[in-house]
């Protein structure tokens, strides 16, 4: 029986009468399904690999993305990729799903320093959102220091490679599941 199953038989025999539930399934404290989390990439991140490796790293996108799943697995989240070079796709993107997810992690790319339409479609979620960039932005060119996301992110993660991905996985992770 897949995890999730048994609860939805449990409610359902009490909302049917169909006789008492079984005491050891309302014990269960899993959420009915697992949570969703949407890791977006922005402009030119699916170039990852082959970009500038001393700013943004060797791995690929793909590459981090996997591990990311992986990790997801690990807490019990679903990790949903998604990269697009477009701002609009983007939004479209959040718009149709957020309704079905528990928060947010984004690499805005370039978007960060101008991306205004990208951070009200991220505040109209109304989820916790996790700014993350792999190179450290307040140390490199003047227009990269500003992001117009970050009023509305819960923080940013900044110069840390991939890893910042991992770290902002396991800390949303803390803060949606409430631990
Ligand atoms: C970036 C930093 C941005 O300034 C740049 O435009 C990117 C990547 C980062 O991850 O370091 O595309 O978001």
């Amino acid at each position: 029986m897949m995890k999730g199953e048994s609860r939805v038989e449990s409610q359902e025999s009490r909302v049917e009468g169909r006789g008492t539930p079984d005491p050891r399934l309302q014990t269960l404290d899993y959420p009915l399904c697992t949570m969703k989390i949407l890791v977006i990439h922005g402009p030119n991140l699916n170039m990852l690999g082959k970009r500038d490796q001393s700013l943004y790293g060797s791995k690929t996108l793909e590459e981090v993305n996997s591990l990311l799943q992986e990790q997801g697995k690990e807490l019990d989240l679903d990790v949903v990729p998604f990269q697009s070079n477009h701002e609009g796709t983007i939004i479209d993107f959040i718009q149709s799903e957020s309704p079905q997810a528990a928060g947010i992690i984004i690499n805005p790319g370039a978007l960060t320093h101008y991306g205004f339409s990208l951070r009200d479609a991220l505040a109209d979620t109304g989820l916790p959102v996790i700014e993350v960039h792999l190179s450290n932005i307040h140390a490199r060119e003047e227009f990269r220091q500003k992001s117009v996301i970050a009023p509305i992110a819960r923080g940013q993660i900044s110069g840390l490679g991939w890893q910042g991905y991992t770290a902002a996985l396991k800390i949303l992770a803390g803060q949606v599941k409430g631990i």
